[in-house]
């Protein structure tokens, strides 16, 4: 499945991504704006995994999330970016 994760680079999304990467076989799309809040360096260990991307976005973005769905087609999305 191709998944997107909002707010990946968060506290709890970060921690979400590293788990499905290790543990199961899905796509993980991290889509995040990287605010103050948000840290790629919680995702290193992931971050030259084939099945994970990054899409540096705000959700508000209509034409960047049309983009994203368009691209990567998910399956589901998990709503984490706040
Ligand atoms: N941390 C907790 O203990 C806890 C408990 C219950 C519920 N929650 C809820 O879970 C969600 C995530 O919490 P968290 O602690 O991981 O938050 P966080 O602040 O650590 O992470 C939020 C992420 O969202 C990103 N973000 C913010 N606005 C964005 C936007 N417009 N577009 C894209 N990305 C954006 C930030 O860059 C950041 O990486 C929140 O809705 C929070 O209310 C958290």
């Amino acid at each position: 499945m191709n998944i997107i994760v909002t707010g990946g680079a968060g506290f709890i999304g970060s921690a979400v991504i590293r788990q499905y990467i290790k543990e199961t076989e899905h796509n993980i799309i991290n889509v995040d704006a990287l605010t103050y809040a948000g840290n790629l360096e919680s995702l290193s260990e992931v971050e030259k995994n084939p099945r994970y991307h990054f899409e540096h976005a705000h959700i508000c973005d209509k034409e960047a999330m049309e983009g994203i769905f368009k691209e990567y087609q998910p399956d589901a999305i998990m709503h984490l970016a706040a």
